[in-house]
């Protein structure tokens, strides 16, 4: 088969790199790709979001699959454009991944259908929502753009006047843009989080094996949100009794309120979930996989990625067998220094093996290029540097032995992936 990868982060790389174990693939192109993608892959340069030309592309290569990643697209149609096209592609078309892309559509369908979320209400005038924070009075509130904010648009505000400030800066300054023209308010959960990403096919859905995301820039949980700093799986907290109730009270149910709004889900839904005292409750839905979720749930997959995408698109999930490694995967990224606000470009990367000289590792490339054979830094996180194990302590041992190894100029990770809460 000829595979077309949509996306340029490390959560591509890690999708290609599964891929690329199955007998089935024979070709593999990634659009834009990165500088570590194009080692494994043949790297086009058309935009993530360039729908007419990723058609063009797919249609005048006689691309067999094509996989949408990152959310963008997604929520613009890529998966509906090729499909109108005669191509199979894998991911939510529109109307599905918003899910992700509205917050406003997804509180309402948890409201309809009892699935278990925190309280809100939604505004589109600042004025009224500014009042209602007032005369409710209870911090921390938690203020959200309704559309898509690179993962930016949910302020936890610990006083009244941050609430007001964060719904001014969404609503009246246009932080996100036409993101903000609604928010979302709710109630402050407290409790772990554990991230689930699913296959799906709108019928059936199949969970796969649990994450922890670490989305804080610095040690001990400070700094500011970023996309996601370090992962592990399985997560600790998500024990086989909170998996059953999270599959019966919103797995389920999700995906068969999904199909009643007549907008199937297919594809792979993730599920960012909150282990509150009043039990598993859904913080937000994904439309896709996580970043960098992916990187260490993928290399413990063990039946073959492109039988389930097929069987996903066919919407025969039921009958494939999905199977997963026992052990562990840590994924410890590397960023640019100055993530998630200003960084530089351009910096050379130095000690970089594919398997970052240590066994059982594996380097993902999230923003890098390639250049005169050298591998420079493009983007704020640079690398997601992770490894599996039978346990999660080894797992965490030979990331950390490989980002030891690996350098550059500004270099930030975290230290404590894999420990903290
Ligand atoms: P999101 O972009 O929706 O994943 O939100 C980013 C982060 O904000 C989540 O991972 C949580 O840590 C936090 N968060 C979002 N909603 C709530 C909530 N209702 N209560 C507590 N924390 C929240
Ligand atoms: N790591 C969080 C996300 O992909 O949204």
């Amino acid at each position: 088969m000829k595979i077309l990868m949509v996306g340029s982060g490390g959560r591509e790389h890690a999708l290609i790199k599964k891929l690329k174990e199955s007998p089935k693939c024979e070709k593999l192109y990634c659009a834009p790709g990165n500088g570590g993608i194009a080692k494994d892959a043949e790297c086009v340069n058309i935009g993530a979001m360039d729908i007419d030309n990723m058609v063009k592309f797919a249609v005048d290569e006689k691309i067999d699959l094509v996989f949408v990643a990152p959310d963008d697209p997604l929520a613009a149609g890529m998966v509906d454009a090729m499909q109108k096209a005669g191509v199979r592609a894998f991911g939510p078309d529109a109307k599905a991944a918003i899910i992700e892309a509205s917050k406003v559509f997804s509180k309402n369908l948890m409201k309809k259908y009892g699935i278990p979320t925190a309280k809100y209400e939604v505004f589109d005038d600042p004025k009224k929502a500014m009042e209602y924070v007032v005369a409710e009075n209870t911090t921390p509130v938690v203020v959200k753009a309704d559309g898509l904010a690179l993962g930016k648009g949910v302020i936890i505000a610990q006083t009244i006047d941050e609430a007001k400030d964060a719904i001014k800066s969404i609503m009246e300054d246009k932080q996100f843009g036409d993101s903000g023209n609604n928010i979302v308010i709710e109630e402050f959960l407290t409790g772990p989080e554990v991230s689930v990403l699913a296959f799906t096919d709108g019928k059936v859905v199949k969970p796969m094996v649990s994450s922890k995301d670490h989305k804080r820039a610095y040690d001990n949980d400070e700094g500011l949100n970023t996309g996601g700093m370090g992962t592990i799986s399985p997560n600790p907290y998500y024990t086989d009794e909170v998996a059953k109730k999270c599959y019966d009270s919103i797995f389920v149910p999700t995906i068969e309120a999904m199909s009643k709004e007549g907008r199937p889900f297919k594809g792979c839904l993730y599920f960012g979930l909150m282990i509150t005292p009043n039990g598993p409750k859904v913080i937000e839905y994904n439309a896709r996989f996580g970043d960098p979720e992916a990187q260490v749930v993928l290399p413990r997959l063990k039946s073959d990625l492109i039988d389930i995408c097929e069987a996903i698109i066919d919407e025969k999930l039921a009958d494939v067998d999905v199977e997963w490694y026992d052990g562990a995967a840590a994924c410890v990224v590397m960023a640019s220094g100055g993530y998630p606000v200003a960084y530089k470009k351009g910096i050379e990367i130095f000690g970089l093996d594919e398997n970052g000289g240590v066994d059982g590792a594996v380097v993902y490339h999230a923003g890098t290029k390639l250049e005169n054979g050298k591998f420079l830094t493009n983007g704020g996180r640079v690398l997601g540097v992770t490894a599996i194990a039978d346990t999660l302590d080894e797992a965490l041992k030979k990331s950390y032995d490989a980002v030891s190894k690996i350098t550059f100029d500004g270099a930030h990770y975290r230290t404590d992936i894999g420990k903290t809460k």
